[in-house]
Parts: C-alpha cells; sequence; structure tokens
C-alpha cells in the first residue's frame, strides 16, 4: 500500500487540511481534490473511485469527505481500513466535524496523522494509541504553556521593579532637590548587604531561544518536540503542506497570532544575550552524509549569595542525513558517563514516536520502529531528547557570585563584586558575556577588570548593561576571575542591578551523552559520520 496524502475537503473539492506522505507537490494535491466531486456520483454508496493515476478512497464526514489518495496498486481493503481510522481519529479529535472545529485542530489532526501513516505506509497503531500519544504531546504542550505563562508574569514584574525603581530615582531626586545635601538616609533602608526583596520567579525558567522555530517540512516526522508550543503550530501546518508550500495564503486558517501577546510580554527583559544559533559560535565541522548533532542548553537560575534556585538541562540528538542511499541505519549512544555533571540516572529520556523504544531501552539504540524504512533525508531529525531538573549544587558547571555593597549613605552609590568560578572543570566555555542592568543614565567606574573585556550596552529598552566578556573559560584559562565596579547613584535598591545574565557555549556538553557508532540497518557494517555537539546557556540567571 501506498498512501499518498490524506484529505479532508469540502463538498467542492476544496482543501480543508491535507497531509501529502509522498513527494507530490501542493498543486497537484489541489487538483486532485478539486477534481474528486466530479468522480462520484451523488447519491452512489461506493467508498473509492478511481481515475488513471490514483485512487481516491473516501467517506463523508458530516458536510466535508476524509479522503485517502493512494496509489492504484494498494490493497483496496487495507485502505479502507486505515480510512476507518482516520475517519475515528478525527472525530475523536473534533467536536464537530465542521470545517471551523478541523482547521482549529489541524495541528492536532496533522500530527495524529503522521502517527498513523508513516512515508506512505501504514503503522500498526490503534486508535487508542494515536489517543494516547496525543495526550502525552498535549501533557507536554500544556507544561509549555505553563512555563510560557509563568515569563509573562516574571516580565510583569520586571516591567513593575523597573516603574517602582524610576520612580523611587524621581523621589530622591526630587528630595535631593528640596533638602540640599546629606540628611536623607531614606526611609526605603539601604540594607547592608543587599539581601533584600526582589520579586523570585516562582517557576524555572526555560527559555529555548535558541530551538530554531523554523520547523522544516518535515514530511513523515512531526517536528513538534523542542519547539515551544502555539508559535510553531503555524510554521508546521505550512510545512504540512508539501513541498510547494510558499504560497502566502498557504495556511487554510488564518496564522495563529496567539504566540505573538506572551513573546511581546516576555520580549522587554530578554537581554540581548543568547539569540544566535550556539552552534555558530564553534568552529565549524565538516560535515558527511550522516552528521549528529548533540544540542544540550542548560537554564540556571540562583540567587544573589550563590545558591541554586533550579538547574534544569535540556539535550536532543539531531539526525541528519544527506544521502538516501545511507539512509537505513541505527545510532548506537556511548554508555552513560559517570564523570557527568549530572548522575546518568538524573536524565530523563525520550525517542521519537517512530523510534524503537525496545531497542533504546535495552541498549541505548536508535532504530526505526520499522527496520526495513529509511529515516527521512534532507532534515533536521529530533531523535531523541533528554533533560534532568535539579537543586543540587554539585551539578552547577559555573557559579556567579555577586556582592553589592551600597554605600549606605542615601547617595545610591553602590560598589559591586562580581566573580565567577568554573566548576565543570572538562567543559570549555567560549563567547562568556555576563550582562548587568544598571540603573538607568549611570555611568559605572570598573575598579578591576583583569579577567577579559566590559562595556556598556543598552537593552532593548534602552536601558543600560554592564556586559563582561570572556573569550575562554577553561580549567586552563581564566577558570575563575572577578569584575570589581561601582556606579555613583541609582541604586537605593540593590535589586537594580539583578537579575544578572549570563550565556556561554561549549563544545562539550553536561551529559556528555556520545555517538559510539552508525551501522547500516541493512549490513550491520560501520558507516562514517561527523558529529558535533554543543552546550550553551539558556535562561542562565542570578536574581
Ligand atoms: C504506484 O505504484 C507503482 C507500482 O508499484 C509505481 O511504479 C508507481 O511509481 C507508484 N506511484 C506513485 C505515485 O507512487
Ligand atoms: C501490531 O500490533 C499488535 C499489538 O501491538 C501486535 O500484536 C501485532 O503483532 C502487530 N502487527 C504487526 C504486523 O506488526
Ligand atoms: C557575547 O557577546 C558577544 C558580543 O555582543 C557576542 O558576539 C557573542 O555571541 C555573545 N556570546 C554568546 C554566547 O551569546
Amino acid at each position: 500500500m501506498v498512501l499518498l496524502a490524506a484529505s479532508i475537503c469540502t463538498r467542492g473539492g476544496k482543501p480543508v487540511i491535507s497531509r501529502q506522505f509522498r513527494e507530490i507537490p501542493r498543486s497537484r494535491v489541489e487538483a486532485l481534490l478539486a477534481s474528486f466531486p466530479k468522480l462520484i456520483s451523488a447519491g452512489a454508496q461506493h467508498t473509492s473511485v478511481e481515475t488513471d493515476a490514483v485512487r481516491y478512497v473516501y467517506q463523508p464526514l458530516e458536510d466535508l469527505y476524509m479522503i485517502l489518495i493512494t496509489n492504484k496498486s494498494s490493497n483496496i481493503l487495507q485502505d479502507i481500513d486505515t480510512l476507518h481510522l482516520f475517519a475515528r481519529t478525527v472525530a475523536d479529535l473534533c467536536r464537530s466535524c465542521d470545517e471551523r472545529d478541523i482547521l482549529r485542530n489541524s495541528f492536532e489532526l496533522l500530527g495524529a496523522f503522521d502517527e498513523i501513516v508513516s512515508l506512505g505506509y501504514r503503522e500498526n497503531v490503534s486508535l487508542a494509541q494515536i489517543r494516547s500519544i496525543m495526550e502525552m504531546e498535549s501533557h507536554e504542550e500544556k507544561i509549555q504553556e505553563i512555563i510560557e505563562r509563568n515569563k509573562e508574569l516574571e516580565a510583569k514584574e520586571e516591567l513593575k521593579r523597573r516603574a517602582k525603581q524610576l520612580e523611587m530615582q524621581r523621589r530622591e531626586a526630587a528630595r535631593r532637590g528640596a533638602a540640599g545635601f546629606g540628611g536623607n538616609v531614606g526611609y526605603q533602608g539601604v540594607s547592608g548587604r543587599g539581601y533584600d526583596a526582589v520579586p523570585l520567579q516562582s517557576a524555572p525558567v526555560v527559555r529555548d531561544t535558541g530551538a530554531a522555530p523554523a520547523a522544516p517540512a518535515a514530511k513523515p516526522f512531526k517536528s513538534k518536540g523542542m519547539q515551544l508550543g502555539k508559535k510553531s503550530k503555524n510554521a508546521d501546518l505550512l510545512g504540512a503542506m508539501g513541498s510547494d508550500a510558499e504560497l502566502p495564503a498557504a495556511a487554510p486558517s488564518q496564522p495563529r497570532a496567539a504566540a505573538a501577546p506572551a513573546a511581546a510580554a516576555s520580549a522587554p527583559i530578554q537581554s540581548s544575550v543568547a539569540t544566535v544559533d550556539p552552534l555558530e559560535l564553534l568552529p565549524p565541522v565538516a560535515q558527511q552524509s550522516i552528521h549528529l548533532v548533540v544540542k544540550e542548553r542548560v537554564s540556571l537560575e540562583a540567587t544573589r549569595d550563590g545558591s541554586l534556585t533550579s538547574l534544569e538541562l535540556k539535550g536532543d540528538l539531531e539526525l541528519r542525513i544527506t544521502d538516501p542511499t545511507l539512509a537505513k541505519l541505527r545510532l548506537q549512544i556511548a554508555p552513560s558517563v559517570a564523570s557527568a555533571l549530572l548522575a546518568p540516572d538524573a536524565l530523563t529520556f525520550k525517542t521519537h514516536p517512530h523510534v524503537d523504544k525496545k531497542a533504546w531501552a535495552d541498549s541505548r539504540i536508535i532504530a526505526l520502529r520499522d527496520p526495513a524504512k529509511p529515516f527521512p533525508v534532507r532534515q533536521n531529525l529530533g531523535v531523541l531528547r533528554w533533560s534532568a531538573t535539579t537543586k543540587d549544587e554539585t551539578a552547577v558547571p559555573l557559579t556567579i557570585n555577586c556582592w553589592p555593597s551600597p554605600a549606605g549613605d542615601g547617595s545610591g552609590a553602590c560598589d559591586v563584586t562580581i566573580e565567577y568560578e568554573l566548576e565543570a572543570s572538562h567543559l570549555e566555555l567560549l563567547h562568556f558575556n555576563l550582562s548587568i542592568p544598571l540603573p538607568a543614565g549611570v555611568q559605572p567606574s570598573v575598579v578591576e577588570c583583569a579577567t577579559g573585556d566590559w562595556s556598556v550596552e543598552e537593552d532593548e529598552q534602552g536601558l543600560p548593561r554592564l556586559q563582561w566578556s570572556i573569550a575562554e573559560i577553561s580549567a586552563d584559562a581564566d577558570s575563575s576571575g572577578q569584575l570589581e565596579f561601582s556606579v555613583p547613584s541609582g541604586v537605593d535598591d540593590v535589586g537594580v542591578l539583578f537579575p544578572v545574565r549570563v550565556a556561554f557555549v561549549s563544545s562539550r556538553t553536561m551529559s556528555e551523552l556520545e555517538v559510539a557508532s552508525v551501522v547500516s540497518a541493512e549490513s550491520g557494517s560501520a558507516v562514517p559520520y561527523s558529529t558535533q555537539a554543543v552546550l550553551s546557556a539558556g535562561n542562565y540567571i542570578i536574581a
């Protein structure tokens, strides 16, 4: 059986959604669907109709049709069975099967379609299995939504804090104007060492800025994985429409703007760090026809006296095959490393739904459930993901300590010492940046910066930040360092100097997950491949 496409279209033959399982241009599918209504005679009870080229297997879905377009040489009984599974899945995911409801659920529907058919072949799945896969994913999505919401709250808190701070500065200035010098040790009570209250985020914050939002036109594989919830929906929907989906009005549903407000709200506190693809900061690697990338991102929140609030590590293994003749393969992942920062059992792994879970669980092998099938080619395919969260301080790769010492005389002056120390001696951190918010309009004077360079940059709102950059931090080079500076005014509350943000990249990861070998699934012989690993700091902040 070769299933070319699964589509839902109107009685007039206008596609509502369509998933192509083989390389067929969008225009071809549109033409096939447009000609479909003319082929079926009114009132006829058939469930299939053929042309010279293809067979349609169809079933009404209220006012729409669920249609499978198949190769004429396919097994029609099997196709009808598959059609029923499609129709039941659609009914399961949509309350009513009208056009609006289908569009509203298009992302989930296309995801489910991919569970039923892969590369044109029916997967051995039942409705119950599809349901549980979809529930699993929507659970993940819910978590993502919670994280997004926390980010929004955090952004609002930050704005409030900034506004309050400006207001305090204004009042201070007004008072100073009125009272002249001195005598104004304010009731704000500048505290001695400054461990005073800043809004503490209630949840670990994850910002997957690096996860490329560009979902490749992932044909047989869903790329919902690591992306941030809604934003990717539209991209994926476009991707789902086939290879020539560049038509501007391509998405049948107008792009959902739902993600935009959240993104806008969290933008204000996003500093300029971590907006580039971390891989681009590392030396390039000569890529072979099989290229594997281990991507890891560590997010961390610590308090200013250095204690850890939360640490989260997220990783994924991307497979990119450029030579279709090599696409039937198996990856052997090396045994977990005991020396890694995280205990091996701290990591939770998840394989792509099409990957053989048993082979993974038994022997750390990544293979397709059906070994006769090739991996999709020319796309970055996330085959394995892992994550870990911990509050264990020994997992922290790089500690940062901040010591603000306000003058305490009401002037708002403050001396600040910041130090870092590399804890993970196996890592070489490159392009290290540490950025500290400064009170508006205040020029800091740097007392000591023996390691690296400093500069004053502006963030998106034009607020100044002191940026400290160090080319390399490793066991051999500047494994610890200190920056000392003072600001003459504006620090009535040391909270202005936080959160401090840190960025870096490393070509070794925290999990130290490695691919041991790649072999042909057919012959079992080793296949040459190239690999690359990158660890980057996601939301690495001291609050
Ligand atoms: C349909 O099947 C025939 C025979 O297996 C094959 O030659 C043809 O290329 C297939 N058509 C499509 C569009 O896959
Ligand atoms: C399909 O899955 C069922 C249950 O998971 C299993 O019993 C059956 O052998 C599978 N069939 C094929 C052809 O793999
Ligand atoms: C640190 O800042 C420099 C200059 O702004 C930038 O080129 C570099 O990419 C940053 N490092 C990271 C890890 O983002």
